[in-house]
């Protein structure tokens, strides 16, 4: 086939970086694998049970655009206790992703600036750059913590929006309310658009969760049941924010990823009401056991949600220490994947306790 058939965009996007670790992975036998982003834990059984009874009642077809109504209602009604918003609306989407790509393609323009804090989730910028925008990082080192002063340091008249991840992937770092609402009213006050990725929001250890959307009504959120409940191949995900928004993203959807998947939304509606105590109490015991075993030897800001932990690499750049941890069968993802410096890198500790021991206690003494 001809190369120049191939646009000029995707000479941009780089096959991520964590595909090349996985692929990696697989010529390492029995490697311990703290590389996946990914819960441990299966689908719950009532939801896995809603997803199988909808399949066998014909509930294969698509579904309207928006989502389910049933799904849109208990979210809209959480909503509605949580922000109190006259003017917030849910979007159904295929999962935060999907809510993402919708969201930034319906507000950027060509040559419009994107504001990410580095380090950041890669989606972010290659989805910026599908829009024809420019993604401007904004360095959070060396605490991780979001800083309003540094994010209005780098506002220009072409910054369309600004996009926040807490709890946050690669770091783990979750935001202070204090922080989020600095971001948010700064957003207000500049008429920026801020897009909050709350994938993580049930993962938070020590300090309840917090969304910009309780200082600014105009956050557009984006969230899903991927992490959560252990389904990101049910690619499952919702969007919030004002109904002018929600509506230019949904008439999006309707051209390009039609609806979520339906037997995934029937069982969405029964996820809901599944208490996860359990699976974020055994996180935090992972979280506490992380840090109780790398405090010491590795410079680490201490990682307060989702299930990843960041720690500076002791010596060499990022990629020559995961280089080296392959060596010893430890597979982590080099900091360059996430951010303009090769400083540090990601643990992702959603493994269970035999191969978290010999990961952080064992391997990590030997490199
Ligand atoms: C910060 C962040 N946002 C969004 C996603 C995508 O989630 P989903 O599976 O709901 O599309 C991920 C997945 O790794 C993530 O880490």
């Amino acid at each position: 086939m001809n190369d120049a058939w191939i646009a000029e965009r995707m000479k941009h996007i780089d096959a991520s970086g964590i595909r090349k670790a996985f692929e990696m992975a697989k010529s390492m036998k029995d490697p311990i694998n703290l590389s996946i982003g990914l819960p441990d834990f299966d689908v719950p059984a009532p939801a896995k049970a809603a997803a199988i009874a909808a399949i066998e009642a014909g509930h294969n077809a698509y579904t309207v655009t928006q989502g389910l109504a049933e799904l849109r209602a208990k979210i809209q009604a959480d909503l509605d206790t949580r922000f109190g918003h006259s003017d917030r609306d849910v979007l159904i989407t295929a999962g935060t992703s999907g809510g993402l790509l919708l969201g930034i393609c319906s507000v950027v323009n060509p040559g419009d600036e994107i504001i990410v804090l580095d380090p950041y989730f890669g989606m972010y910028r290659h989805l910026a750059t599908l829009a024809g925008g420019v993604s401007v990082a904004v360095d959070t080192y060396p605490d991780f913590r979001p800083d309003a002063a540094r994010v209005e340091a780098a506002i220009t008249p072409r910054t369309r929006c600004v996009v926040l991840n807490s709890p946050n992937n690669p770091t783990g770092i979750v935001a202070s309310e204090a922080e989020i609402r600095a971001l948010a009213e700064l957003c207000r006050r500049r008429d920026i658009l801020l897009i909050s990725d709350e994938v993580y929001r049930s993962f938070c250890y020590d300090q309840p969760f917090a969304s910009p959307a309780s200082w600014n009504e105009d956050v557009l959120v984006v969230d899903g049941f991927s992490k959560a409940y252990g389904m990101t191949g049910w690619r499952l995900g919702y969007a919030h924010g004002p109904s002018r928004l929600i509506q230019e993203m949904a008439k999006l959807q309707q051209f390009s990823f039609v609806c979520a998947p339906s037997m995934a939304q029937h069982a969405g509606i029964v996820a809901l009401d599944l208490d996860l105590g359990p699976q974020v109490d055994a996180y935090r015991r992972k979280r506490d056991a992380v840090v109780a075993a790398l405090r010491d030897d590795f410079d680490l800001a201490t990682p307060e949600g989702a299930f990843y932990a960041f720690p500076r690499a002791p010596w060499g750049t990022a990629s020559e220490f995961a280089a080296e941890a392959i060596r010893h069968n430890l597979l982590i993802i080099p900091g360059n994947v996430f951010s303009q410096y090769d400083t540090h890198f990601r643990i992702s500790y959603a493994v269970d306790d035999k191969t978290l021991h010999r990961g952080v206690l064992q391997s990590f003494g030997l490199i």
